[in-house]
């Protein structure tokens, strides 16, 4: 494959040559980009000599004007590694002061960014809305790791390795539209179920993964009916969102959009209780303490597996302890092809956070650790798997 590897002005630059040499070594053609800081930081011989091109750095010093337009339409993907925090901006802002800002603009293909900086930048606001802008524009990032910067503090910021960039450019490539031709029903956020007009009982799942899954899978191709309880989030491009509020009414449209499913998703944190028989007026405090009677909520997704024909179906486990057992017995008992086991209750991942990290349990008996990255991308490495069980139990049932 054609790769432009960006490099930007930052400590981690001296990173971009290791990658460079793994595109190489894996039989891929690349052609490094310096802005002016990377130079500064790194010399463009060593990419030249790691990749046999001639690097690009000066807007003005290249042959014709228009090198830049061929240079993008020649190439295949675009991974910017190190993108420090100004490169990012000017990527989000669209600015073209520079040979790899151009370039950048012309590119019509994937786009991968490998960020690296102090922690506090990453956390900044600011840099945090420029990733954002670029996760819209459908870029994929490549999440810092955490750990000793050079800065002297410790704490995300710190350049991916070169594997897992390689990694990300790989699913990247391989990602295109395949999930063209599937339906998928996926449910997502809390339900709330009713005491009186007023009160209710709900949890603090926030819609969060249950919606990357949905806005990766139309990103994919595929056709996507998103039944949500009630959160705080847009409905995602190209998504049918239909939206419920208690556990019944989130029963009664996944069986009424169940027909055409290929892939059924329960991202869902459905209330187990509810009360039957909720009063029409308002309770009042007339005792010193008051108990509730609740009786079980439908269990969707135990429905759904004694129904599921031959679709996929995919529950998720959100536990606070014996995560994978857990996960387990949820597959087993529920009649699932996967399981999505996340740790909630922490502080940086689960229900309110934007990041993720959860295992998956498979039919097939496999169990496999998703590490700590955006619910985006967990959301792309569990269609990935998907797809692989499809294949898995397809060869599995001898077709
Ligand atoms: N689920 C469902 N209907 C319910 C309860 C849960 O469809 N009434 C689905 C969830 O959408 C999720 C999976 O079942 O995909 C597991 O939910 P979870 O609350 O973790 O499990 P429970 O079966 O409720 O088990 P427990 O409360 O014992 O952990």
């Amino acid at each position: 494959m054609k790769i432009i590897l960006g490099i930007g002005g930052g400590i981690a630059a001296y990173k971009a040559a290791e990658l460079a040499r793994l595109l190489m070594q894996q039989d891929h053609q690349v052609q490094a980009v310096m802005t002016g800081a990377a130079q500064e930081f790194i010399q463009p011989l060593t990419f030249a000599a790691l990749t046999g091109r001639k690097v690009l750095t000066d807007l003005f010093a290249i042959e014709s004007a228009i090198e830049h337009i061929s240079i993008a339409q020649e190439h295949e993907l675009m991974v910017v590694a190190p993108a420090t925090a100004d490169l990012i901006g000017r990527l989000a802002l669209g600015l073209a002061g520079d040979f790899l800002g151009t370039l950048y603009l012309a590119f019509t293909g994937p786009v991968v960014v490998a960020p690296a900086m102090n922690v506090n930048m990453w956390q900044h606001p600011a840099t945090q809305a420029n990733l954002e802008t670029l996760r819209q524009r459908g870029h994929r990032i490549v999440e810092p790791d955490s750990g000793y910067l050079a800065c002297g503090m410790t704490g995300p910021g710190r350049l991916a390795d070169p594997e897992t960039i390689v990694e990300a450019i790989l699913l990247e490539t391989r990602k295109r539209r395949d999930l063209e031709g599937e339906v998928v029903l996926l449910t997502a956020g809390p339900t709330q179920e009713p005491l009186d007009p007023v009160r209710y009982i709900s949890n603090r799942s926030s819609g969060k993964m249950g919606y990357a899954l949905a806005e990766a899978a139309a990103a994919r191709g595929a056709q996507v009916n998103l039944i949500s309880g009630p959160v705080h989030l847009p409905a995602p491009r190209g998504v049918e969102l239909i939206p419920v509020r208690t556990a019944a009414e989130m029963r009664e449209q996944v069986f009424a959009h169940l027909a055409p499913a290929t892939i059924v998703i329960k991202a869902a944190a459905v209330a187990d209780f509810h009360l039957s028989h909720v009063p029409a007026q308002k309770v009042k405090k007339t005792a010193a303490r008051m108990s509730l009677e609740l009786d079980p909520t439908p269990d969707i997704l135990a429905e759904l597996g004694r129904k599921k024909g031959d679709r996929l179906l995919i529950g998720f486990a959100a536990e606070t302890q014996n995560l994978v057992p857990e996960a387990r017995r949820k597959l087993e008992s529920k009649n699932c092809d996967m399981v999505v086991g996340n740790l909630v209750g922490g502080a940086d991942v689960g229900f309110e956070s934007d990041r993720n990290e959860v295992v998956l349990a498979l039919r097939t008996g496999e169990t496999i650790p998703l590490p700590r990255a955006s619910k985006r991308e967990i959301a792309d490495r569990i269609f990935d798997q998907v797809l692989k069980l499809r294949l898995a139990l397809h060869a599995a049932n001898g077709h």
